[in-house]
């Protein structure tokens, strides 16, 4: 079973391994620090081996904590990582205050969202994802666009 802990700046190259794209690595682990998400790790096997983050505000459904980025090591999947991921992090939900969790899923992937009903989410509509790929030195969009996901929301 793997260990879940907060993530720390020495994680990031462990998180472009398992991620690709350092911009993208720096900028969720940035948020986290800066305390406007919460980002996790997962380690197994003395490393990193699986991730997940908390945006509190900002994130796809208005209002409600939004669960993103949740990613597993292949070869480490279908072990129970990925939960533990969402069970520290409705946790986390909980301890501030929040009664509903978040998340969206792309509609092609259905083993995921599989996954996110037997974790208790359920579908509230289809949802067109817009997403940005910021700069982690100037803030700036580097790239943008959209895809068609599920919003699933959580009573917590
Ligand atoms: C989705 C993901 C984070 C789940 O982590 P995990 O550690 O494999 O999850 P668990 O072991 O707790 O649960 C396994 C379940 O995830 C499902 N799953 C979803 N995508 C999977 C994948 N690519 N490989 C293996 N299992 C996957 C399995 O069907 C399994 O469900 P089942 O027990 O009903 O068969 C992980 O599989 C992953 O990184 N997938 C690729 C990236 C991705 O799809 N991220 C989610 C974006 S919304």
């Amino acid at each position: 079973m793997a260990d879940i802990r907060e993530v720390f700046d020495g994680d990031i190259d462990a998180l472009v391994s398992l991620l690709g794209g350092r911009n993208r690595v720096l900028v969720r682990v940035g948020a986290a620090l800066a305390g406007t998400e919460d980002m996790f790790v997962a380690l197994a096997d003395n490393r990193v081996r699986g991730t997940m983050s908390i945006r509190w505000a900002g994130g796809c459904d208005d209002g409600l904590p939004w669960l993103y980025g949740a990613e597993v090591e292949d070869g480490y999947r279908g072990r129970g990582i990925g939960t533990a991921l969402w069970q520290v992090a409705e946790e986390r939900c909980r301890e501030h205050g929040a009664t509903m969790a978040s998340l969206d899923v792309e509609v092609a992937n259905t083993a995921a969202r599989r996954l996110y009903e037997r974790l208790g989410y359920a579908v509230v509509g289809p949802h067109r994802h817009h997403w940005r790929a910021l700069d982690p030195a100037s803030g700036e969009i580097a790239a943008e666009g959209d895809s068609e996901t599920w919003a699933m929301r959580k009573a917590l």
